[in-house]
């Protein structure tokens, strides 16, 4: 379709209209103005004919760092904010989650191919290492004045498929940014002196999403009696141990975990993708994919939780700035820099990682989860106000949470009415 992308929003939802064959309705569903204005959103993306909303919910009784947080989280999911607030709840009876996050250092990637003797090159570049930097600095003398800017420089051969190759990894501290655009600005400014001194080929200029250097680790306690005794707490420890062992239940363990960490990243207008890519990176980095967290029982019988993952977050640039949910986000947060709500972030992945083995090990997911559940069912089915709870307690009552169970229930009560 040449030419949509220069349509108007209004136009292009019309031109939609046609092609699609919406109704009336649906145009106006499209075209409703929501909290990201249409006008914004039309100049974040291309080809935009409206904005998705998702439920904007605060987790409570976060205590980290000895500081109190109600943490903005938009998730589709039920049962997470419930379960967020529920873990940091039980965190607290042990003091809080501590939380610490590392210097804010990104990783971009120049990819040098055709090159006689790879391992001389890659001591030619390392020569360069002080010109490199200079060059990857001068794109960015805002960052240098607020103390950022190239930190290292790492260059290594690799056997490819392909054949040899020879990586450059920028390592800069990218301050209060998320640092995407930053780094690969550096590395494209430094490629073609990269290609000058060495006389291969660059193709490749670009961050990496394995943001291991830009860690945040959080840990805290939870005592025995407030989870409902040892058993409780050996069975956490259980659960962690069959996602340290076997990827398959690590995938989950760790799904769990992004639940919270996505969520809170959604709220605050961060590139989700790459907290994602980072963190699945990170947790194969042995070669094996593993748990991203440690749980295990100290010498009172109390457990204690330690995440470590990677957080490349930022309060400048991206959707963070544009998005005024986002802004809203952050000043409910209160945080000032991009350190504090990596480390907010991390502490949200432990308690939600906790609430999860700790339903997981006794009750079952199912359980709370269903509740949730039955509540959309009801919605979907047509139930308003008052209605809600009824067909929902029947359902459960049941044991059939189902759209039809729903839709019968509710005729009843309404003839009944
Ligand atoms: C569901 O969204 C997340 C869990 O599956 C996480 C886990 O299994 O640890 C409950």
């Amino acid at each position: 379709m040449p030419g949509f992308h220069k349509l108007t929003l209004s136009e292009r939802v019309e031109k939609l209209k046609d092609l699609a064959n919406l109704s009336d309705d649906d145009v106006r569903l499209l075209l409703k103005e929501g909290t990201l204005p249409l006008e914004i959103a039309d100049k974040m993306i291309e080809n935009v004919v409206g904005t998705l909303s998702l439920p904007l919910g605060i987790a409570t009784n976060f205590l980290i760092n000895g500081k109190e947080y109600l943490i903005p989280m938009a998730i589709e999911e039920p049962s997470v904010v419930a379960a967020a607030s529920n873990a940091a709840r039980m965190l607290r009876e042990g003091g809080g989650i501590k939380a610490q996050a590392t210097e804010s250092l990104m990783i971009a990637q120049i990819q040098l191919v055709g090159v006689a003797a790879p391992h001389s090159v890659k001591y030619l570049i390392y020569e360069r290492k002080e010109e490199i930097k200079e060059i990857a600095n001068a794109t960015n003398p805002l960052l240098i004045s607020l103390g950022g800017g190239v930190r290292d420089v790492e260059v290594y051969v690799i056997e490819s498929p392909a054949g040899p190759m020879v990586i450059t990894n920028l390592i800069v501290d990218v301050k209060d940014a998320m640092g995407a655009n930053t780094v690969n600005t550096m590395a494209e400014k430094v490629a073609p002196h990269i290609e000058k001194w060495t006389g291969g080929k660059v193709y490749l200029r670009i961050v990496s999403n394995l943001a291991d250097r830009r860690l945040v680790r959080a840990w805290g306690k939870v005592p025995k009696d407030v989870l409902g005794g040892e058993e409780v707490v050996d069975g956490i420890v259980y659960a962690w141990a069959f996602a340290s062992a076997d990827p398959y239940r690590a995938a989950t363990h760790n799904k769990g975990i992004m639940n919270g960490v996505i969520a809170v990243a959604l709220a605050t207008g961060q590139d989700t993708r790459a907290l994602e890519a980072g963190a699945h990176a990170y947790a194969a980095r042995s070669g094996k994919y593993t748990s991203l967290s440690v749980w295990e029982k100290d010498e009172n019988g109390d457990l204690v939780g330690f995440l470590e993952m990677p957080m490349a977050v930022g309060l400048i640039g991206g959707a963070v700035k544009v998005n005024p949910i986002a802004q809203l986000s952050l000043k409910i947060l209160g945080v000032k820099t991009a350190k504090e709500l990596a480390e907010i972030m991390g502490a949200v992945g432990l308690a939600q990682n906790l609430a999860a083995l700790r339903a997981l090990a006794t009750e079952g997911i199912q359980k709370g989860h269903m509740k949730l559940h039955a509540r959309n069912i009801a919605i979907t089915a047509g139930a308003r106000g008052s209605e809600i709870d009824i067909v929902v307690q029947e359902m459960i009552k049941r044991e059939a949470i189902r759209l039809d169970v729903a839709k019968e229930i509710l005729e009843s009560i309404r003839r009944k009415k």
